[in-house]
């Protein structure tokens, strides 16, 4: 009987403890074998909280351990690259958070010793997983809106992160709208050729302070002709805003905001209905599970991860593009990037 994949999982903040749990609890065939964290009393704490039986400081005792067999990288996004790279040289596969960097050298760095190495490698676009944005994929291969013409994507947190977040995230281009920049190319399954930004600060003079925006709109034509809009906000005070539509030439498809109370109520003067799902924990948990299902199947067997390098490289391009087109105030080719 094969044994169980035996995974490392480096930094055990918010996604990290989340993906442990999965792992432990609700994925078959896996086991978590050690956690890491920078902050130890984080690592002890999954250990203890979810049966994890090594528990350190230093990530690449995690990455060598001859227990560990696949690497799950959770830790803030300066540390990636370094991590891929590292967990090449020790020939385990590697699932990993997005984004792997800010910067393009260190992006295409990390992807070289993975090529080198040969080992397989999962980026953390969890929206892909989600079953009714899957939904919308499944009905543009089909054919059922026949040519797509334009796409829409709204995207809105329930409320900002912490002024500490803002200053090291790499802006809201960056930080909040690569999952969107991802969603579209996953949709349309082409590359967008150029784009423009439009941005404020609306919510949160705090925000504008430390040099982001935390509202924004980006207009982007794709290599194929398809015209899109994804637009982000940093609050939104019904909950999160999660919305995708393609209108095309026979027709439209759309994922709605899902709710936790479906119940409607209705009265003479009001129809009620229960606010959408608050943030990404709650409204897109199945996704983080059936990404992992995915990763393990790849380690375990002949199947590549559908999510890789080059999907990890194009939304940071996308992200400098919009920063670039922001601040220029003109529509910015993604070739003036990278060429
Ligand atoms: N796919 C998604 O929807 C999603 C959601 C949230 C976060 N993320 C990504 O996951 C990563 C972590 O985000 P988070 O929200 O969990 O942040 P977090 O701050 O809650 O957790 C990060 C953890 O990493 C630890 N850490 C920092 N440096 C480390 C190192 N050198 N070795 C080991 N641990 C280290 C920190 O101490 C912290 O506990 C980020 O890259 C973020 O962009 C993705």
């Amino acid at each position: 009987m094969k044994s169980d994949i035996r995974v490392g999982v480096l930094g055990a903040g918010r996604i990290g403890r989340l993906h442990i749990e999965h792992l432990q609890y609700r994925l078959k065939g896996v086991e978590v074998a050690a956690v890491s964290d920078v902050y130890k009393e984080a690592a002890d704490k999954a250990a203890s909280d979810f049966q994890v039986p090594l528990s350190f400081q230093d990530s690449l005792e995690v990455i060598r351990h001859k227990d560990v067999d696949a690497v799950i990288i959770c830790s803030s996004t300066d540390t990636h690259a370094q991590f891929i790279e590292e967990s090449a040289r020790a020939g385990k596969h590697v699932f990993c958070e997005k984004p792997i960097a800010l910067d393009l050298a260190e992006i295409d760095r990390a992807l070289e010793a993975v090529d080198q190495a040969g080992i397989k490698l999962q980026i953390g676009f969890n929206r892909r997983f989600d079953a009714n944005h899957r939904r919308v994929w499944e009905h543009l291969r089909q054919g059922t809106i026949g040519k797509p013409h334009i796409l829409r994507i709204a995207s809105r947190d329930p409320s900002p992160p912490p002024i500490g977040y803002i200053k090291v995230s790499g802006g809201i281009f960056l930080d909040m709208m690569i999952h969107d920049f991802d969603m579209a190319r996953y949709l349309i399954e082409d590359e967008v050729e150029s784009l423009y930004a439009t941005a404020g600060v609306m919510v949160d003079p705090e925000i504008g302070k430390a040099g982001d925006v935390d509202t924004a709109i980006v207009t982007m034509k794709f290599k194929n002709g398809v015209i899109g809009t994804i637009d982000n906000s940093r609050q939104a005070v019904f909950g999160y805003d999660q919305r995708v539509e393609v209108f095309g030439e026979k027709g439209m498809v759309s994922s709605e905001n899902f709710r936790p109370n479906a119940v409607t109520v209705s009265g003479p003067e009001h129809v009620w209905q229960d606010l959408p799902f608050n943030f990404f924990m709650e409204r897109y948990v199945d996704s983080y599970l059936i990404e992992m299902q995915e990763f393990l199947q790849a380690v375990a067997g002949s199947t590549e991860p559908s999510v890789t390098g080059i999907d990890a490289r194009v939304p940071v391009v996308m992200g400098l593009a919009a920063k670039k087109s922001f601040k220029e105030g003109r529509p910015v080719s993604l070739d003036e990037i990278s060429p």
